[in-house]
C-alpha cells in the first residue's frame, strides 16, 4: 500500500500530535520512531484514528507507504540527528521527494541543507503551539522551494491552526525562511514571557501581592488589549495551588530558567543585520542571569535588601497594565523590524502581514493585538508598528506609564531590564537629533574615520584634531 499522504519521522511529543492531527483531518499517515515502542504507544492511543495511520516497521516500509511524490516530516531533536535522519532517508528517495524539518532548526542549517538536498526538496518548518497546538492546531511558517510546499500545502494547512477560518499556515519563501520567522517567533516569545515576568516582580515584590491576587490580575488583563494566550496561561499559573505545601505553586518553583536556544539565536542574528531589537537582547540576558542563583544571592548579601517595597497607591494595576501593553508593542514593532531588515539583507523579501496574520492563532505567541498589526502590516509593511496610527495612538496613552513604572522599579531596586530595554527604544526613536555625532567625531579623533557634516551634507570630512590620535 503506497497510499500515505505524508510519514512522521520521530513520535516525540510534537510528532505524535502531529501524526494524530494529520490522520484527524482525514489523511492517510506513515510513520517512524528509532525506538518502536513509540509507535506503539501512539498506536495504542489513537483510536478510530489507528484506520489512517500506518505502522512502519524500518525507514524503508514508511517511504514504502508514502504517495509519490513523497512528503516525509521530521519531528527529531534539532541539529545533529535531523542531517543523521536526512542521510539515512535520502538513498530511499526520488527525485522530487520532499523532507520537512519540523524542528526548531537554526535557520542556517535549513540553508544548509536545501542547498545539498540535490534532487530532493527541503522544507525548513517552524511549528508552534506545544503539544496541544500539535494535536488540535499549530502555526506553521515554512520555507524552501515553493513547488515542494504546494505539494504538502493541503496536508499543512488542513492541520493548522485557524483564525476566523483562515489557516495559520504559509509559505515564506525559499531556504530557511520559515525556520528564520520561527526563530524571531520565540525571540518575542522570551520577551513577552519576560515582560510578563517583571509585571509579576513588580506585583510581587514591590506591592506584596501574593500569587492568587496576581492571577487575578493578570485575568482581568486577559479580557483587554493585552489579551493574549501567554496572558491566559500565567493567570492560570498564578492561580494554581501546589498539592505539597499547600501554597501557590509559584512560590515553589526555582527561579532560574532554561532555554532551548531560539532566542539567543534571535538576538545574535539581530546583530548580524544591525537590527535594533533590546527588548528581546534583553530577554535573552534576563534568562542568562536567571540561571545564576549563586552570584545573585550574593549579590544580595554583598549589597542588599534586594527588591523594596513601593508605597501602596504608587503603582495602580492599571498602570502596569498601560506599561505592558507599551511594552508588548515596542517588543513587536522590534521584531517585525527585524524580519523586514532580514528581507532586505538576503534580498528576499519575507512577506510580513503574512507572518501576522499566522501568528494569530495557534502559536505560544498569539493575541489580540496581533490581528491589529496584522492589519496595519497590510496597510503598509514598510512602515514601523510603532507609526502605525493604531499603534502609535496606543503608544500616547501609555507610554508615560512605561515610564511611570520603569523609574518607580529602579528607585525600589526592582529589576525589569525588558520594559526598560522598551522605554530606551522608545526615546531613541523619537530623538531626531541624537548623540552619534560625538561617536562619530570620537572615530575620526582616533581613527580618521571620517564624518558627515549637518550643513552642507558632505561625507569623508575630518576634524583639526587629524594627528593628533
Ligand atoms: C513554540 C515554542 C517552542 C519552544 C518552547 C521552549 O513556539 O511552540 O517556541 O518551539 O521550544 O517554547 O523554548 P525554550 O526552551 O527556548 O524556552
Amino acid at each position: 500500500m503506497a497510499d500515505c499522504e505524508i510519514g512522521v519521522v520521530g513520535l516525540g511529543t510534537m510528532g505524535a500530535a502531529l501524526a494524530l492531527n494529520i490522520a484527524d483531518k482525514g489523511f492517510p499517515v506513515a510513520v517512524w520512531n528509532r525506538s518502536p515502542g513509540r509507535v506503539d504507544d501512539l498506536m495504542s492511543r489513537a483510536g478510530d484514528l489507528g484506520d489512517r495511520i500506518v505502522p512502519a516497521a524500518t525507514p524503508a516500509a514508511l517511504v514504502a507507504a508514502l504517495r509519490r511524490p513523497r512528503a516525509i516530516l521530521l519531528m527529531v531533536p534539532a541539529g545533529p540527528a535531523v542531517d543523521d535522519q536526512i542521510a539515512a532517508l535520502r538513498p530511499l528517495l526520488d527525485p522530487g521527494d520532499v523532507i520537512l524539518d519540523g524542528g526548531n532548526a537554526n535557520f542556517h542549517d535549513t540553508d544548509r541543507r536545501a542547498a545539498g538536498a540535490g534532487d530532493i526538496a527541503i522544507l525548513g518548518v517552524g511549528v508552534s503551539g506545544g503539544e496541544e497546538g500539535a494535536r488540535h492546531g499549530p502555526s506553521i511558517m515554512a520555507g524552501g522551494p515553493r513547488p515542494a510546499w504546494d505539494r504538502v500545502a493541503p496536508v499543512l494547512t488542513a492541520i493548522a491552526a485557524r483564525h476566523q477560518g483562515e489557516p495559520c499556515a504559509a509559505w515564506l519563501g525559499n531556504g530557511g525562511a520559515g525556520h528564520f520567522v520561527k526563530t524571531v517567533h520565540n525571540g518575542i516569545e522570551y520577551a513577552d514571557m519576560q515582560m510578563i515576568a517583571e509585571a509579576y516582580g513588580l506585583m510581587r515584590d514591590g506591592l506584596g501581592m501574593a500569587a492568587g491576587e496576581i492571577g487575578a490580575v493578570f485575568d482581568r488583563w486577559n479580557t483587554g488589549i493585552l489579551r493574549s494566550y501567554l496572558v491566559e496561561i500565567t493567570a492560570k499559573v498564578a492561580g494554581t495551588v501546589d498539592a505539597a505545601s499547600g501554597g501557590p505553586l509559584l512560590d515553589v518553583i526555582v527561579d532560574a530558567a532554561g532555554q532551548k536556544g531560539t532566542g539567543r539565536w534571535t538576538a545574535i542574528e539581530a546583530q548580524h543585520l544591525a537590527a535594533p531589537v533590546p527588548v528581546i537582547e534583553a530577554a535573552v540576558a534576563a534568562r542568562n542571569l536567571s540561571a545564576r542563583r549563586g552570584e545573585r544571592a550574593a549579590g544580595q548579601a554583598a549589597f542588599g535588601p534586594g527588591p523594596r517595597p513601593v508605597a501602596a497607591g504608587a503603582l495602580p494595576p492599571d498602570r502596569l497594565e498601560r506599561a505592558l501593553i507599551a511594552g508588548k508593542v515596542l517588543c513587536y514593532a522590534q521584531g517585525f523590524g527585524m524580519i523586514a531588515a532580514a528581507g532586505a539583507a538576503f534580498g528576499d523579501p519575507l512577506p510580513l502581514p503574512t507572518v501576522a496574520r499566522i501568528w494569530r492563532a495557534g502559536c505560544i505567541i498569539r493575541s489580540a493585538m496581533l490581528d491589529e498589526m496584522a492589519a496595519a502590516l497590510a496597510e503598509d509593511p514598510a512602515r514601523s508598528l510603532m507609526l502605525a496610527p493604531r499603534f502609535a495612538d496606543m503608544l500616547r496613552g501609555s507610554h508615560d506609564d512605561l515610564r511611570q513604572v520603569v523609574s518607580l522599579a529602579a528607585l525600589h531596586g526592582i529589576s525589569v531590564p525588558a520594559l526598560s530595554a522598551g522605554l530606551a527604544y522608545f526615546d531613541a526613536m523619537r530623538t531626531a537629533r541624537g548623540t552619534a555625532n560625538l561617536i562619530q567625531a570620537q572615530r575620526d579623533f582616533f581613527g580618521l574615520h571620517g564624518f558627515a557634516r549637518l550643513d552642507d551634507g558632505s561625507a569623508g570630512q575630518h576634524g583639526p584634531w587629524a594627528g593628533d590620535g
